[in-house]
C-alpha cells in the first residue's frame, strides 16, 4: 500500500463532490449582499427560531460527517506512513496505539454521523466536501499532523460538538443532543492525546514544539472561516473553553485562537472584496469592449 497517500487519492464514490472552502469564503456576492443588506444581517448563531434552522443544522451535520470520514483517513495514514521508532521521521509504538484507537472511534463516529444526518433529513452527499482535515494530516512530521489535526481541527470539533449540543437541546431534539455529546467526549480524548504527544516528542528539542505549534496557528486561522468562531453570546461556533481545558490547552492558548478568530474575520472581509473587484473589473471591461 501507498505512503503518504495525497488527498487526490482518496476512495470516494459518485456521490461525493469537493469544494474549495477558501472559494467559497471570498464570495464576491458576499459584498454586495451586505452593502444591501440582503440575506441575514442579525447574529449569525444557529436558534430554532431561525427559518433557515434545519438547513444550517444539516449541512454543519454533513461538514462533521466529512471531518469525521477524513479524521479516520488522517489517524489510520499515521499508523502506516511511518516507521515504529523513536526518530524524527518515526513514530512510536505508543503513538501508532493511540492513531489505531482514534481510528476506532473516528469509524463510530462515522456510523452515527450517517444515522443523524437520515434522522435530519440528509443524504450522503448532499453537501460537498472540503478536504481539509486530510490535508494537515499528510504533514511529513507526525508532530505536525498532532498539531495540526488533534489540537487545530479536532479543537474545533470540540467547539462545534458543544454549540449543536446545545442547538439540539434548545430545539427539542434528544437524538441530537446526545449523539454530539458522545462524540464530544471521544473528540476532548483526541484533542488531549495531542496535546500529550506533543509535550512527549518534543520535550527536548524547542525547534521542532516552535514549528509544531507555529503550523497548529496558521491551521487554527485558516480554519477559523472567517470568524464564524468566538466566544460572543451570537458567536455560530462559540469556543468551548472547558472542554479545551479538559484536552490540555492552556488559558493563553484559548485566548490566541479567540483573537486568531476575529484577525481571520477581517481577513475573509478582505478575501471577498478582492473578489468582488475582481469581478466587477471584468464586467466593466466586457461592457467597454461591447460598446
Ligand atoms: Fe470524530
Ligand atoms: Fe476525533
Amino acid at each position: 500500500m501507498k505512503k503518504m497517500l495525497p488527498v487526490e487519492e482518496l476512495a470516494r464514490d459518485e456521490r461525493f463532490r469537493r469544494v474549495n472552502i477558501f472559494d467559497a469564503a471570498a464570495d464576491p456576492r458576499t459584498v454586495r449582499n451586505r452593502d444591501e443588506s440582503k440575506g441575514r444581517t442579525g447574529p449569525q448563531k444557529l436558534t430554532p427560531d431561525r427559518a433557515d434552522a434545519p438547513d444550517g443544522a444539516r449541512q454543519l451535520m454533513h461538514g462533521i460527517f466529512m471531518g469525521e470520514v477524513q479524521a479516520l483517513e488522517g489517524a489510520g495514514r499515521t499508523c502506516w506512513d511511518f516507521e515504529t521508532g523513536p526518530g524524527r521521521e518515526q513514530a512510536p509504538f505508543d503513538l501508532k496505539l493511540d492513531m489505531a484507537r482514534q481510528c476506532w472511534d473516528e469509524t463510530r463516529h462515522v456510523e452515527i454521523s450517517v444515522k443523524l444526518g437520515e434522522w435530519m433529513g440528509t443524504e450522503v452527499g448532499e453537501f460537498a466536501e472540503a478536504t481539509f482535515l486530510y490535508e494537515a494530516a499528510c504533514n511529513p512530521d507526525p508532530v505536525l499532523r498532532l498539531t495540526g489535526v488533534n489540537r487545530a481541527l479536532e479543537g474545533l470539533a470540540i467547539d462545534i460538538f458543544n454549540t449543536m449540543r446545545d442547538f439540539g437541546k434548545v430545539s427539542g431534539d434528544p437524538m441530537l443532543e446526545f449523539c454530539e455529546d458522545w462524540m464530544l467526549a471521544d473528540e476532548v480524548t483526541h484533542v488531549k492525546m495531542g496535546s500529550d504527544w506533543l509535550r512527549r516528542l518534543t520535550d527536548k528539542d524547542p525547534e521542532r514544539r516552535a514549528n509544531a505549534l507555529e503550523f497548529q496557528r496558521i491551521v487554527d486561522k485558516l480554519f477559523s472561516l472567517g470568524g464564524f468562531r468566538g466566544e460572543e453570546e451570537d458567536s455560530p461556533i462559540r469556543l468551548a473553553r472547558r472542554f479545551r481545558e479538559l484536552a490540555g490547552f492552556k488559558d493563553e492558548e484559548i485566548d490566541e485562537i479567540a483573537e486568531l478568530s476575529a484577525e481571520s474575520r477581517n481577513d475573509a472581509i478582505a478575501l471577498q472584496q478582492d473578489a468582488a473587484a475582481k469581478v466587477e473589473a471584468k464586467v466593466a471591461a466586457a461592457a467597454s469592449a461591447e460598446s
